[in-house]
């Protein structure tokens, strides 16, 4: 095996593991790729609970894919319901908030909880085929209002808590949603994160939204409109638990999660219920080779695809107990999360680069404070794990004993595609390792031919799989143009990889103007239009700069109005990062403004990004300038970092 450090699956969680070997592991792939229809039918039958059985597995008209058609289920059933009889009184949620209040709930008060939420909304006139948009701090509502939705057929969409009253409004317009579950706040770093206001400042120019339901989190002030507004506690008394879950379509519109393309506008990815059901319970096993008494802790947000996959629909249809912390991980003391690991005796924990880099920072005590005994697996997604932060996670988090499955996937993939299974494959770090069973990736060049070992290519996906987007909300040429166009029948990821001789894979990065910020996807071009709808912007560049905590970090070129008055560019700088954080929400906020009288354009009149990548990165430029309408512009502006 090439590459310098190797990392045998450790002998006694291969033992147990239920892949435990690389055979194994191949012989599922070999029976995936052979026999898809036999394979997916076997597993959707083992994995989930189905009222109707499907007529056919899959039919696949590129680019669209109908899994289990004519099959009815529920995802709800199949994340409370089904689990009564065996698994009733298990701990489904085990909630911490930030100041440090507590709940167990066990499967069968999730049921309760989530029958007479769905009796409400059912109550207020809402049903199958109604579209809700969920705006919540990280508490055991914000997974009952799923559930809820999920029981009744109303799709969901959650916006994660960080984004603007501007971004959620256009999450409702698109969406058309008429109902908005929310709550007055949610507890970040020892403060209120105020909801309820931004949802009052969307919903003014939302006319379709005919009901807002508000949790009470924080106690803080709020204003209710009268007639739309409604208290959770308030509509759910003398309401019964008992709510029957429709029984759905397979492919039912499940949820709807927005996410930044290559344009301004963000495009709602469809997710549908049978096929995503039966991926993400696989993977539980596959990946996470989760036991009935695994604590499985991912901290991911709600608002993130891998919140809805593998903190609510993924683990709790495969029956798991799952950690749920509300806050921050410095709150109060850098030893937060592990004191969480600690208390509740976690077993996986499944987290991102950006975040152990953050905690690297702090030192080791604060993690050698804890017994993190109980660990046994760690996972990490959304990004690129550089060595340093893949050594650091193994050695003092897993003190040397705990595999790390590194997890490529996407919004739109719904559920990993590319990790190892950790009791069968060695592991190499910083790489994904293999694709999963029926996962038929490959790495190409331009024509579609598969590049030959250590090239480096665009990633594909050459068949359909179960929890693979069914198109962008309202916009189907949009989603054939953006994922089936460039290679025609195969799924187009956007991302570049490289395949080593012993065929693993390891990913480069977006092909395309997509930043990576702290494993949240943000598009260059919905920065820039949110910059120029400030008065005083004329032009502006964005581009991803290198950051040692966040992966990316927002850089901004900006070219001002003429006389547009203002001198003072440091001022001027702190207004426009806090304008983005407003327009997009504070996790967009730039982190560099840079002001500039021209931007590099090609003759076509095209900016060139590449160039202002090449002067954040390296501070110099070193391609292609031929078709530059202005040299004199790019000199420029290396040479201004040096002045800064
Ligand atoms: O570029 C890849 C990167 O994140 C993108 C998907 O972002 P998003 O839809 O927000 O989903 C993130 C969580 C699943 C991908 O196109 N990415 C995700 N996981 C990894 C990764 N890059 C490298 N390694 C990973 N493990």
């Amino acid at each position: 095996m090439s590459g310098t450090d190797v990392f045998f699956p450790p002998t006694e969680f291969a033992g147990s593991a239920h892949v435990g070997s690389l055979e194994a592991y191949r012989d599922l792939c070999r029976r995936a790729e052979e026999d898809p229809e036999g394979f997916w039918a076997g597993m959707a039958e083992q994995e989930v609970h189905w009222f109707e059985k499907w007529h056919h597995v899959f039919e696949w008209n590129p680019p669209f894919v109908k899994w289990f058609a004519g099959a009815k289920t529920n995802a709800a059933y199949n994340c409370v319901d089904r689990h009564l009889e065996t698994r009733g009184d298990k701990a489904a949620l085990l909630f911490e908030g930030e100041p440090g209040d507590r709940r167990t709930i066990t499967y069968r008060e999730l049921h309760s909880l989530v029958g007479r939420f769905a009796n409400v909304l059912k109550a207020q006139g809402f049903k199958a085929g109604d579209r809700s948009v969920i705006y919540m701090p990280m508490v055991p509502e914000a997974v009952v209002a799923m559930l809820a939705c999920a029981r009744l057929g109303i799709t969901h969409s959650v916006v994660f808590g960080g984004f603007s009253a501007e971004a959620l409004k256009a999450r409702i317009q698109d969406l058309e949603a008429t109902l908005v579950l929310t709550a007055d706040g949610g507890w970040r770093r020892g403060k209120e994160v105020r909801l309820k206001g931004a949802v009052d400042e969307a919903v003014a120019d939302c006319p379709g939204v005919k009901c807002v339901v508000v949790l009470r989190r924080t106690g803080c002030e709020v204003t209710m409109a009268a007639g739309r507004d409604h208290w959770w506690h308030e509509l759910e008394e003398g309401v019964s638990d008992e709510c029957p879950a429709e029984a759905l379509d397979a492919e039912h519109p499940l949820f709807v999660l927005y996410t930044s393309g290559t344009t301004g506008k963000p495009k709602g990815i469809l997710h549908t219920t049978g096929g995503y059901l039966t991926y993400t319970t696989c993977t539980m096993k596959w990946v996470f080779d989760l036991k009935e008494d695994d604590v499985f802790w991912c901290t991911a947000d709600i608002g993130w695809v891998t919140g809805h996959s593998y903190l609510v629909y993924g683990p709790l249809a495969a029956g798991a107990t799952c950690v749920m912390y509300e806050g921050a991980p410095d709150y109060p003391a850098w030893d937060r999360w592990w004191d969480v690991v600690e208390r509740y005796k976690a077993t996986i924990l499944y987290t991102s680069p950006t975040a152990i880099r953050a905690l690297i920072k702090q030192g080791e005590e604060y993690p050698n404070r804890h017994d993190l005994s109980s660990l046994r697996l760690l996972g990490s997604v959304g990004e690129p794990i550089n060595p340093a932060a893949w050594e650091w996670y193994h050695r003092v988090i897993g003190k040397g004993r705990c595999p790390i499955v590194d997890t490529w996937w996407q919004t739109e993939t719904g559920g990993i595609l590319i990790s190892p299974m950790p009791g069968a494959v060695p592991l190499k770090p910083g790489s994904g390792t293999f694709a999963m069973p029926g996962i038929l990736a490959e790495v190409v060049d331009f024509h579609g031919n598969p590049v030959a070992a250590d090239g480096e290519g665009f990633l594909i996906v050459k068949r359909p799989w179960p929890s693979m987007i069914r198109t962008i909300w309202g916009d189907p040429q949009r989603f054939e143009q953006q994922y089936f166009s460039r290679m025609p029948g195969n799924y187009f990821t956007g991302d570049a990889a490289r395949r080593d001789a012993d065929g693993y894979f390891w990913i480069l990065g977006r092909v395309d103007d997509v930043m990576n910020v702290s494993g949240h996807r943000l598009s260059t071009m919905e920065v820039e239009s949110a910059l120029v709808r400030h008065p005083a912007v004329a032009e502006a560049a964005v581009v991803g700069k290198p950051h040692e905590i966040t992966g990316q970090a927002v850089c901004c070129f900006v070219t001002l109005k003429q006389g547009s008055g203002s001198n003072d560019h440091h001022a001027l700088a702190q207004e426009l990062r806090q304008w983005v954080a407003h327009e997009i929400g504070a996790f967009a906020r730039p982190e560099e403004i840079r002001f500039s009288e021209t931007l590099p354009k090609t003759r076509s009149g095209k900016i060139m990004r590449r160039l202002l990548r090449e002067i954040v990165t390296s501070h110099t430029v070193t391609g292609d300038v031929t078709t530059l309408e202005d040299l004199g512009v790019v000199t420029k502006l290396a040479a201004q970092h040096d002045e800064d």
